[in-house]
């Protein structure tokens, strides 16, 4: 085997076009990113005030090339010098997923390289390996636009889902939340900032679900009480002061806040059966930016005298590095496919478990 193998990975199923180089050396055994690019889409479909698919499909078209000469650029690398390509074939929508796929077969056509492809959420899974070489089974909150599952990973392509939203996603409910609020998208930073004067005991908000024993969540409830909480306010004053955005946000960001980490309690214990030993608690997704969150979960994670990895904000949201680090993985196992790989909307990490219900404002994202 190679001592050392490059990988290119590529990214676009929802409205992030992204490439990136990894590196793996059998010497060291670290991984290295060489190059990360995202283009953004956010400007082009904030306007419709959601992901457009047939927009998103085209603007990939037109940046894939331009994001991977980007990734070659940055890295010093040349196409000469990439052992394989891996791209994101789902779950995710189907016409951004269906350009990266069908660039990532004419690379591997043209150059004679192996072609890998990727499930997304495998990416955000397995990231905690990219960053700190984390050994199996760890359990991942994966928390962002259009997800939230816990997940024990067990191996690159063996995952047990113990539970997840049932409709929205945090990440939703935050955004949502920020436009009830008169708050600029995306909404999660802008209700953390508001966040920050409030008094989150201002308003009573429920915490769906934390009466059942299980780790399914529910978010769509809580931005509708925080609706009837705003109109209230509006009538009563005739308007929405900064004050009540203030304790509003707060509020919502607290009962956010206190589902995970109770929902976070339960997944622990379940997955702590099978790993006393050296438990690892890591989390991804963009929620996992969020300040009061990340510091709950680590209390959590502490109980528990486990590990709490949260990787870099960078590698926490839609990136093309996570998606060459699994081709890496997969590549050392022998798992690659031929120009028959197809792309997949859907695609759920763990088969076994019944699909969840919801699926986030973005479609598909992941
Ligand atoms: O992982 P991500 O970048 O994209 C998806 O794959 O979905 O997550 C985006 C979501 C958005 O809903 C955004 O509002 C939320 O993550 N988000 C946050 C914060 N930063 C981003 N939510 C709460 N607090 C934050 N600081
Ligand atoms: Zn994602």
């Amino acid at each position: 085997m190679n001592a050392r193998l490059t990988v290119l990975g590529i990214e676009s199923s929802c409205d992030e076009t992204a490439a990136a180089i990894v590196q793996y050396s059998s010497d060291d055994q670290l991984p290295r990113i060489l190059s990360s690019i995202v283009f953004s889409q956010y400007e082009l479909h904030a306007s419709f005030g959601g992901v457009v698919p047939e927009i998103a499909a085209r603007a990939h078209t037109d940046l894939l090339d331009r994001s991977t000469a980007k990734a070659l650029q940055e890295s010093g690398m040349t196409l000469d010098d990439i052992d394989a390509v891996a791209v994101t074939a789902g779950p995710g929508l189907i016409g951004g997923v269906l350009s990266g796929v069908m660039f990532a077969k004419g690379l591997s056509l043209g150059k004679g390289i192996p072609l890998i492809g990727v499930n997304h959420l495998a990416g955000h899974a397995l990231t905690p390996r990219l960053t700190h070489l984390t050994k199996f089974p760890y359990l991942m909150l994966l928390v962002s636009g259009g997800h939230c599952q816990f997940l024990i990973v067990r191996g690159i392509e063996s995952y047990d889902r113990l539970g997840g939203t049932i409709d929205d996603s945090p990440g939703e409910a935050f955004d949502k939340t920020a436009r009830l609020l008169g708050l600029a998208q995306p909404g999660g930073p802008a209700v953390e900032a508001c966040a920050q004067g409030g008094n989150s005991n201002a308003v009573k908000l429920p915490r769906p679900l934390l009466d059942r024993p299980d780790c399914n969540m529910s978010f769509s409830g809580l931005k509708t009480a925080v609706l009837r909480e705003r109109d209230k306010a509006v009538a009563l004053s005739g308007g929405l002061s900064t004050h009540v955005q203030a304790d509003l946000s707060a509020a919502f960001q607290t009962a956010v806040t206190d589902v995970l980490s109770a929902k976070t309690r339960i997944a622990m214990r379940a997955y702590m059966q099978i790993q006393p030993d050296v438990p690892v608690l890591a989390v991804s997704g963009g929620v996992a930016a969020n300040n009061q969150i990340r510091a709950a979960l680590e209390t959590v994670s502490n109980e528990f005298g486990a590990e709490f990895l949260a990787p870099p904000l960078a590698l926490c949201t839609d990136n093309a590095a996570m998606i060459a680090w699994v081709g890496l993985e997969k590549l050392q196992l022998g798992l690659v496919d031929d120009l028959s790989l197809s792309a997949r909307p859907r695609w759920p990490l763990d088969t076994k478990s019944t699909p969840m219900l919801g699926a986030g404002k973005k479609g598909a994202k992941a």
